[in-house]
């Protein structure tokens, strides 16, 4: 049996196959390599000693994403495959809703012929909309701001239907806070195309020299520092979070939305002297303008993901600048 990863080999997906192969699974990945490449799935094998099976799937293709099924026995599913840029998304909403949304159907339908009822799915604390009261609980109200934002609270919404429409079916909607960082290793990490939209990626390519200065968003904002506060998260330690909601799905039926998120927010500026002080490098910024749609603060109750999944994010902030800047001078 084996778990299928829908965007494994992307930042987010590559560190979670790489846990996942340690921890004894057999993992499948099938992506599109629309923002990713197979090399990145060398790289798992070779930190994993064991390498994950690749298929070059468009989950756009109905057909393809039902071979994969056909081809291995796959009891359960972490669906990452997604386009995740909201100034894009704003700019071309179809494709995002087309990538996104049809992408989400064509794996549902292939899930439900080839009778596999289990799936994580990667939501975002973008679902909490422009949200006030933090730290975020599940239970808060919902909603969304751009198309990107709507394509992760639909997909949360479909995966609850399908639930409704057969209670076999176990749901993890795990909602993300701010992954950063990379694989200890320094042989996985996020690499951008073009200019990173993110905080990290974006101080990263300053301290490579691709980059002359960072731009701050704001610093009248209501902080201590007046910059935007987040809830930034070891990327190693979102994967783990995954591994620990497919032993819950295993165990459990139902459809459960989950924060991950560590509970503490961070300023850009804080962040800022985090990375100056691991690295020793200079991050020179200029305080630019609020960013449209930002919100002032975002951090999460991390409380059920402990109760109900039994996981706390154990890295810290120095770890997750430590590992970024020895996975950027190496490959960025
Ligand atoms: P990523 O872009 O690095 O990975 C997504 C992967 O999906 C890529 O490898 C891409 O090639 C693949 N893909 C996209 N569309 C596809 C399709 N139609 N068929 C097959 N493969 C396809 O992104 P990531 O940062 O690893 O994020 C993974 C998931 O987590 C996404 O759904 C994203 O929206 C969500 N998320 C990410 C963050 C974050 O900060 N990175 C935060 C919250 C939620
Ligand atoms: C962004 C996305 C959000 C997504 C989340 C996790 C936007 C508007 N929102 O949120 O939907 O769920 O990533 O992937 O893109 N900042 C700067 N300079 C920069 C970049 C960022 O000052 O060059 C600031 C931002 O204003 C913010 C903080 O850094 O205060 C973090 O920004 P970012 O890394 O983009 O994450 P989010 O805004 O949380």
């Amino acid at each position: 049996m084996a778990v299928l990863l829908t965007g494994g080999a992307g930042y987010i997906g590559s560190h979670t196959s790489a846990e996942l192969l340690g921890a004894g699974y057999n993992v499948v990945i099938a992506d599109n390599f629309s923002n990713s490449t197979p090399e990145t799935v060398r790289w798992i094998g070779q930190l994993a000693g064991r390498t994950p099976a690749l298929c070059k799937v468009d989950l756009l293709e109905r057909d393809g994403i039902d071979r994969v099924f056909t081809q291995y026995e796959i009891d359960s599913v972490i669906h990452f495959a997604g386009l995740k840029a909201v100034g894009q998304s704003v700019q071309a909403p179809l494709m995002y809703y087309h990538n996104n949304i049809t992408g989400t159907l064509n794996l549902c339908e292939a899930m439900k012929k080839h009778n596999c009822k289990r799936i994580v799915f990667s939501s975002s604390a973008t679902v909490y909309g422009t949200g006030t009261n933090v730290p975020f609980r599940e239970d808060d109200p919902l909603s969304a701001t751009n198309p990107y934002g709507w394509t992760k609270l639909m997909i949360e919404q479909i995966l609850r239907d399908v639930w409704e429409s057969d209670h076999e079916w176990s749901v993890a909607l795990l909602r993300y806070f701010n992954p950063v960082g990379a694989h200890n290793s320094g042989l996985i990490g996020e690499v951008p195309r073009g200019v990173p939209n993110n905080l990290m990626p974006y101080i990263a390519q300053v301290a490579t020299g691709k980059r002359p200065h960072l731009n701050v968003f704001g610093n009248d904002y209501h902080t201590p520092d007046g910059t935007g506060v987040r809830d930034y998260m070891h990327v190693l330690d979102l994967a783990s979070g995954h591994i620990k909601a497919l032993e819950y799905i295993k165990q459990n039926c139902g459809v459960e939305a989950v924060n991950l998120g560590t509970g503490r927010g961070t300023s850009v500026l804080e962040m800022v002297a985090a990375f100056e002080a691991v690295s020793g490098m200079r991050i020179p910024y200029v305080i630019q303008p609020r960013r449209p749609g930002d919100i002032s603060i975002c951090y999460a109750d991390p409380t059920k993901a402990k109760v109900l999944l039994g996981w706390t994010a154990k890295r810290g902030l120095e770890e997750m600048c430590a590992d970024l800047w020895n996975f950027a001078k190496n490959n960025l």
